[in-house]
């Protein structure tokens, strides 16, 4: 079910929808009256291929608004507007909406829209923890601009990232928790560059895409996150995270390091460059008749080894190590041995190589833990493998 409340986002709904069907979900729309102000029925009806109905009258003999409810697998509304948060907190059951998420017994997945002061207000915070002390998942808004001339915290969430947590919530219901609420998260993302000349670096084939999960999973699960993001393919930051841009392994250790100082728990996701071009040219290297010049490389700082080292008591590093097999042992086997060479508490292993996570959407692999504990990580969307990680370290944290 998507449910759309009255404001302007609601227009955004549009593309939320297109997304939910296209990646082959059957979707019901349940506008609120005031919706309708904004996106007419229509729009709703075409794009979703099925009736739309507002009120509780309508299609009486079908009981919609407790079917409704009953049959969704995930409720989503989006825009949830200030008004729809509080009559959803207060259990009233005055349209069609109100009264399936009254019936819904699935994941509800709440996008709040709105101006920053009503975001804010005592009103809106209370009710929003008491839905998410009820089970239900209420995400963080975006900070930009709103309508008019005003910006902060209340821009709908990008439709991409509110369609990325409702797959999560279909893959594992319970993967939204709020139990990381006032934990400080930094998260490193994408691959770095290194650059040979004004032109030209060397970098990798890291889309970013598992550390921004990371992000995107651990702010949702209420931590404050800091994203230290490299290069990356076309990512769209995290709602409610803290950016950081970074280009080479340098600028990322540094970042890293003032990020980490007060952090509660450290994620390592980005790719290092493990060399870079020992000198860097400050002009264009030119095609000479004497053939290619030939490149000097020297290491880059081990930078999980350095927080590792730093960290303060009671810190929690989470280390990645993407691996292949090869004549010595397995991808695990390689994974235990850098666990207790990196002397991290948690270690992401993946396998890679042609078609496994790089640049893909899903992922798959183990976690292995200092205390010897290994769960396999079963294949499923990034941010799935992102809130198996966050269920470790918070009950790690406690
Ligand atoms: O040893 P390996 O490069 O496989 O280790 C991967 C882990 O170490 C990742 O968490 C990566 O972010 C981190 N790393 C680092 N600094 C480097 C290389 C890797 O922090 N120079």
């Amino acid at each position: 079910m998507l449910g759309v409340a009255g404001g302007i986002a609601a227009y955004k709904a549009c593309e939320l929808l297109r997304r939910l069907t296209e990646s082959g979900h059957r979707v019901r729309v349940i506008p609120t009256e005031s919706a309708l102000h904004f996106v007419g029925a229509a729009t709703f009806e075409a794009l979703s291929g099925q009736p739309v109905h507002t009120g509780v009258f309508s299609d009486v003999p079908e009981v919609a608004h407790v079917r409704l409810g009953q049959q969704a697998e995930l409720v989503v509304v989006a825009p949830a507007t200030a008004d729809l948060l509080a009559r959803a907190t207060h259990g009233r059951a005055d349209d069609l909406l109100t009264a399936t998420l009254l019936t819904a017994r699935c994941p509800v997945l709440l996008v709040p829209a709105m101006h920053t002061e009503m975001w804010l207000h005592p009103a809106t915070r209370d009710n929003v923890a008491l839905l998410r002390s009820r089970g239900i998942v209420v995400m963080e808004p975006a900070s930009g601009r709103l309508t008019g001339v005003d910006t902060g915290p209340g821009r709908l969430p990008e439709p991409v990232e509110i369609a990325e947590l409702a797959r999560l919530l279909l893959e594992r219901a319970d993967a939204l928790p709020h139990d990381l609420a006032g934990r400080r998260v930094v998260v490193s993302a994408g691959g770095t560059r290194e650059p040979l000349d004004p032109v030209r670096f060397l970098g990798n084939r890291s889309s970013g895409r598992q550390g921004y999960a990371l992000a995107r999973v651990a702010a949702q699960r209420g931590a404050e996150v800091a994203l230290v993001s490299a290069h990356t393919a076309d990512l769209i930051p995290p709602a409610g995270v803290r950016m950081v841009h970074v280009g080479t392994a340098e600028q990322l250790r540094e970042a890293m390091l003032v990020e980490a100082k007060h952090a509660d728990v450290v994620a390592m996701a980005a790719a290092v460059a493990d060399f870079r071009p020992a000198t860097l040219v400050d002009h264009k290297i030119k095609k000479t008749a004497s053939g290619p010049p030939s490149l000097t490389l020297e290491l880059n700082p081990d930078i999980l080894a350095e927080l590792v080292e730093l960290r303060p008591a009671g810190q929690l590093v989470v280390g990645f190590a993407a691996e292949t097999g090869d004549e010595t042992g397995d991808v695990l086997f390689h994974g235990r041995a850098k666990l207790a060479r990196k002397r991290c508490d948690f270690l992401v292993v993946n396998a890679v190589g042609e078609g496994l996570a790089f640049e893909q959407p899903d992922n798959a692999g183990w976690l292995l833990s200092s205390d010897g504990g290994e769960t396999e990580l079963p294949s499923g969307s990034k941010a799935l493998l992102a809130s198996r990680v966050w269920d470790a370290v918070a009950s790690r944290l406690t």
